[in-house]
Order: C-alpha cells, then structure tokens, then sequence
C-alpha cells in the first residue's frame, strides 16, 4: 500500500483511530509525527475499547512496527503507564515493534504546571489538556528541551535533568510561582528512562530503511486542522503542526515520498476547549449527549457540537491536499427531520467561503445553512454504501461536493466492522 498521510480535517477527534486502526491491514510501519499525550484515539475491536494518546494505534495489529517521531513531544511517565496498560490487557508492547526517536522532546513537570497556571490566568481560556504540550514545544523552539537522546546514558541524564530543573527554578521563582522539588522528578524521570532506553533509536534512519526496502508507512496525524499552530483558530490552537506538511518535518520521511493524504472528518462538527466553531448548536450538541456521544477520549469533557461546517473542511482539504475523506460518525444524525450543511459565512456585511485569520471575526461569522432532509432511520448496522437510505447517501453527496475531494470510507459506529467503501 501506498505511504499515506492521515490527518484531521476539522478540530480534532474525528475519528482518526479508528479509520487509522482500519487501515492499518495494509501498511508495515505507523507513525506519529506530532503532538503528544494530549491525542486520545479511541479503537474499538469487538467489545473491547482502547483510547491511545502516545502509542501508535497500529499498536493494536500483530506484526506492525509503530514509531514516534521526531516531532512529537513526549512525557516519559506517561509514555510508560500507557505501555504498562498495553500489556496488562494482552498486547504486546516491546523494542521490536515500538520505536521512539531519539530526536524527540521530553515533556518535563514544569511543563504541566506552566500549562495549568497559564490556563487558569488567561482571560479567553484556550481550555488546554493541561498535558505541557505547549510550554514542552516552547522548549524546543527556545532551543533549551531535553530530548530522548538525553535518556540513554544514565548518567548523563542524571546530570542534564539535575541542571535543566535549577535552570526550570531559577525562572519559576523569577515569575513568583511554586518551584519544584528536584529529587522525586529525578528518581520518577529516571525509572522512566530506564524502561524506555531499548525503544530509543535514531528513527529517521530505521524510516528510510524502511522507504529503501519499500515498505508502506501510514503517518497517524493528531489534533486536526483548525488546532495546527499556522492554520488554525489562533490562539485557540496546539502548538504544533497537525496539518499534512507536519508529517514530512516531524518524521525526516521527505514530501517526494508520500503517495496519498487521507482527511478524516465527522458528518457534523465538535470541539473540545475554547476558541470560536461557527456552526455549534446547542439542541444539537444536547441531542448528541443524551445519546452518551461527543465526551472527550482523555479528559472526558463534553464536547462542543454543531453542523457540517464545508467552510472549514474545505480549507482543510487545500490545506492538506487531501486524496480522499473519510466520513465518521454518520449515524449521530440517523434521528434528524432535517440536516444542515454551513456552504458560507456572513460577516460584516460579506458572503466568505474561507475561515478568517482574525479569531474575533470568525467569533462573528454566521453560517450559511443549506438544509436537507433526514433518514429519520438507524444506519448503524448498514454494511454497504447502497444500503445506506437514499438520503444519507444524498447528504453524503452533498458534503463531497462542498469539500472538493471524493469520499472513500464511511463509518456509522465505533467498532472495525462499521466502515465501508463509499460507492
Ligand atoms: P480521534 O481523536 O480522531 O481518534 O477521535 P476520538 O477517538 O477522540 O473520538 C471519536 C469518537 O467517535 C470515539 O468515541 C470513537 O469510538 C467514535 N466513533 C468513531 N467513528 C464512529 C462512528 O462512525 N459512529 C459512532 N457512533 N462512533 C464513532
Ligand atoms: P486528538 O488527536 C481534540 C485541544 C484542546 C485545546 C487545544 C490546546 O484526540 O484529535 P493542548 O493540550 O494541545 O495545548 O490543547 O487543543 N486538543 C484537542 N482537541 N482532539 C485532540 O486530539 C486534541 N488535542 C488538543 O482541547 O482546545
Ligand atoms: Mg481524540
């Protein structure tokens, strides 16, 4: 199969994990190339469910190798209470089939309080996982982080850590905040380095092995368009690159080299956190709830909920060059009379058909609603695009139409045998 870059096409949480785990059959090596334990991609194999936030979801197939990158940013405790979960339920989690660079960001405790204090000073919350994903990649755009290169020599990663946590309360005390006692970091990051030492390994080389031999890499993106740190609703936004171009940097796998970008998207929109979403509908986030759909894989929290936004998407499919949609969660609107599609936004006075850069304009945006009639009819046990009642498979016609790029899989429940070939 061909190397394939998949990436959100809206705010994140659209299904990634599962279209990820489907195609998985067909590649040797998956890699996440950004983000960190702020990702929360849930699987579903029969009756079992795993929410991933580090691992690979080809973690979950045997004989898949799974690599984290260069560009992701990684909390080693976390990284190992993950794999130690693996394990405890039967999967096999070892050096040979996950590979972590050594080139990576390590996400230290500073980074988790500067997260939170951050949070809780600012006025317009951005409502952050509170992992230390953006003080972490702060780090290593101020040119001061710990890498995993750092983990692999015991020694010299007691003395690195020991001077990086002065230098870390040094600033806390400048900015009057709480310091952090050094000893239990050291002993905590220390027996972390040691389980994680034999992943450690320059993954830039294994990956172009890997090309060289021509084996096929499906790169798992996480976050989704509108959180990318360029493209999205800034400041309301990650700090990294989740955007198809993210993939290339956050791996050494060069752009010549990728043969497909799969854009993954729900038949309606949701957001976790702050940050203006044009088309959130209060009856229709409420309608979701009830029916115990749209709470966040990692913190649980109730998502926000509105309609197809093919504004956004759109964009997201230039933006990422995207192939081929994935559509997932169809089935939320199986009890609708009727459906609505966002094709444009009003704002101040104008029709615009691409998301402004300014948030406080997109906070004002009114969409432009084309409605179509609803199936009115559970679909989730449908198997094949033709048994999919007329109008669903109307309104899927319309979302291809609006977003510029052909749809290839439709998804109407969590679990591996609720997707299908579009047409
Ligand atoms: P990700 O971060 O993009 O991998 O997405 P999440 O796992 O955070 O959130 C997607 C949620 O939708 C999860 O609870 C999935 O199990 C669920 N899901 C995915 N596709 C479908 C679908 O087609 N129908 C239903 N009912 N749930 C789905
Ligand atoms: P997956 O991979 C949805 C959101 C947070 C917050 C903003 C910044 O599961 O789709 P951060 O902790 O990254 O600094 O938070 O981004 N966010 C996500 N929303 N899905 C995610 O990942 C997210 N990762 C971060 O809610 O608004
Ligand atoms: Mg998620």
């Amino acid at each position: 199969m061909a190397n394939t870059i998949l990436i959100g096409a809206q705010w994140g949480d659209e299904g990634k994990g599962k279209i990820i785990d489907y195609l998985t059959r067909g590649v040797d090596v998956v890699v996440r190339t950004q983000g960190g334990n702020n990702a929360g991609h849930t699987i579903v194999i029969r009756a079992e469910r795993y929410v991933l936030s580090l691992v690979p979801s080809g973690i979950l197939h045997a004989g898949k190798v799974c690599v984290l990158a260069n560009g992701v940013v990684i909390d080693p405790v976390s990284l190992c209470a993950e794999i130690a979960g693996l394990r405890k339920r039967g999967i096999h989690v070892g050096s040979d089939n996950l590979l972590v660079s050594d080139r990576a960001h390590v996400v230290l405790p500073h980074h988790r309080s500067l997260d939170a204090q951050r949070e809780d000073r600012r006025s317009g919350r951005i409502g952050t996982t509170k992992r230390g994903i953006g003080p972490a990649y702060a780090d290593k755009i101020s040119r001061t982080g710990l890498r995993m290169t750092d983990l692999i020599d015991a020694q010299k990663f007691s003395a690195r850590l020991r001077d990086r946590m002065r230098e870390v309360n040094r600033f806390l005390k400048l900015q009057a905040l709480a310091p952090i006692a050094a000893g239990p970091v050291q002993r905590e990051y220390e027996r972390a380095a040691a389980i994680l030492r034999p992943h450690i390994t320059d993954t830039v080389s294994f990956l172009h092995r890997m090309l060289a031999r021509k084996m096929s890499m499906l790169f798992e993106g996480a976050q989704g368009t509108f959180l990318d740190i360029d493209h999205g609703t800034y400041p309301f936004v990650t700090s990294s690159s989740t955007t198809a171009g993210g993939a290339c940097t956050g791996s050494g796998v060069p752009p010549n080299r990728i043969d497909r970008v799969v854009g993954v998207m729900k038949a309606y929109t949701t957001r976790v956190g702050g940050g203006p979403l044009p088309t959130e509908d209060e009856a229709l986030s409420q309608c979701l709830h009830e029916m115990g759909r749209e709470f966040g894989a990692v913190t649980g929290r109730a998502r926000r909920c509105g309609w197809f936004d093919a504004v956004a998407t759109g964009f997201a499919v230039k933006v990422n060059g995207v192939d081929h949609l994935a559509v997932t969660n169809l089935d939320g609107l199986d009890g609708l009379d009727a459906v609505r599609v966002c094709v444009a936004y009003r704002l101040h006075g104008k029709t615009i058909v691409v998301p402004p850069a300014d948030v406080m304009d997109l906070a004002q945006c009114e969409p432009v609603y084309v409605d179509l009639p609803g199936w009115r009819k559970p679909i989730d046990h449908v198997r094949r695009y033709a048994d999919l009642p007329p109008r669903a498979r109307a309104y899927l016609r319309k979302l291809q139409a609006l977003t510029g790029a052909p749809l290839k899989w439709i998804s109407v429940g969590p679990s591996r045998s609720q997707t299908f070939l579009a047409g």
